[in-house]
């Protein structure tokens, strides 16, 4: 059984293909994409060591030649370094302009290998296969490909959209149960940002999705990609509403400041901590019903996550260091902080026009554990 969600981007139009063991049909779902038998393949170890020989046993019974490379896991890979090493591996591969580079792994593994795509030969193509939940409701879908700068995260890229995606959801089982829950703030927030009925669906079935119960895994999936497709092919540059995607996101990258893009928090950590803070901030300011953030709060308490500050190991700094972090974020836009808040669940918005004070209130109160 598999799902498909079409992102229907003329030209630029691809599948993304949901399901049990697409793994080992890779072979059969990537040969229409081939001019000749040929791929390369790029993943993280960790990813290669439980998954590669599956990939490269489909692609074979297919009778597609496939050379792969394999990177170090973790989110330093994303930079100047690899970008150059995957870059003249793939040119020493011979590979060419018609042909496709396949990305098996997490985030970090899908961007970096994206924008090396994106580069090559000015452009060549490349599928993901997402490996990491985060990865397959999220970083796959949509063509943000790039690597962190010593500037900042993610500050160099291109937007190149994958030819196909596979998000083989039976490669979840072998992810860290950290990793999956990280993975599970960018489901949330999907619910959070519009659709309540998803939200709902999730709360109802916390513990089929958290036991990794396949059905609810799939679910869970392809409702999530559903809406990533459809604001990606509404606002594919981010023009609009594709800031909504960036829910949580303004006060997770102060916090992944504040404690040095380290393992004490972790992105999808960051950005279900952000969203309770978002949905906090919305309702002091009147927008959305005070039992929103509560309610949002006992869901990821239910799912095992990092829900409040004091859930995130160590000192941070003060309300209004963080505040100064979250003016340093790309999306400040003409000096002004853009947020993302809700007038409910499933309801969220962009704006601009948030007193700094309030800001500061919820941050402090956030930190005294109120
Ligand atoms: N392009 C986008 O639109 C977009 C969106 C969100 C996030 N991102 C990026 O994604 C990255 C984070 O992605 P991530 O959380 O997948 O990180 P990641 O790629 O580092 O994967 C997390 C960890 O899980 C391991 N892993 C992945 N799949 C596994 C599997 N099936 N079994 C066992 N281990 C597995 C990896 O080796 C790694 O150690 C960040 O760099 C972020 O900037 C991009």
């Amino acid at each position: 059984m598999s799902a498909k969600v079409h992102v229907a981007l003329g030209e630029r139009a691809y599948d993304v293909v949901i399901g049990e063991g697409l793994l080992d049909r890779a072979g059969a779902l990537v040969a229409p994409l081939l001019r000749r038998r040929r791929v390369v393949v790029v993943s993280d170890e960790t990813v290669a060591a439980a998954h590669l020989d599956r990939l490269s046993a489909a692609l074979d019974a297919e009778g597609i030649v496939c050379h792969a490379l394999t990177l170090t896991p973790g989110e330093a890979t994303k930079c100047w370094r690899e970008l150059e090493r995957v870059v003249e591996w793939l040119l020493a591969q011979k590979v060419e302009r018609n042909d496709v580079v396949i990305a098996l792994g997490g985030g970090v593994i899908g961007d970096l290998v994206g924008f090396a795509a994106a580069v090559l030969r000015r452009g060549v193509r490349f599928v993901q296969v997402p490996t990491s939940l985060l990865a397959q409701v999220d970083s796959s879908v949509g063509g943000k490909t790039g690597i962190n700068s010593p500037a900042g995260k993610n500050l160099v890229g291109a937007f190149h959209q994958p030819a196909l995606v596979l998000a083989d959801i039976g490669v979840l089982d072998t992810l860290t149960e950290r990793d999956f829950l990280a993975g599970y703030g960018e489901v949330v927030k999907y619910g959070l940002l519009g659709d309540a009925d998803f939200f709902e669906w999730l709360e109802t079935n916390a513990a089929a999705v958290r036991g990794r119960d396949r059905a609810a895994l799939a679910h869970a999936v392809t409702r999530s990609v559903e809406m990533k497709a459809g604001i990606v092919v509404r606002d594919e540059t981010e023009q609009g509403e594709r800031a909504l995607l960036n829910l949580g996101h303004t006060f997770c990258h102060a916090l992944e400041s504040a404690t040095g893009y380290s393992s004490r928090l972790l992105h999808g950590e960051g950005v279900a901590i952000g969203c309770a803070l978002a949905f906090e901030l919305s309702s002091r300011l009147g927008l959305c019903p005070q039992e929103d953030p509560s309610r949002l709060r006992a869901h990821l308490k239910a799912m095992g996550m990092k829900t409040d500050l004091s859930d995130i190991p160590g000192e941070l700094p003060s309300a209004e260091t963080l505040l100064e972090l979250m003016g340093q974020d790309k999306k400040v836009v003409d000096g002004a902080i853009r947020f993302i808040l809700a007038r409910g669940i499933g309801q969220a918005f962009v704006t601009s026009e948030v007193p700094p004070e309030m800001v500061l209130a919820v941050l402090g109160d956030a930190l005294s554990g109120r």
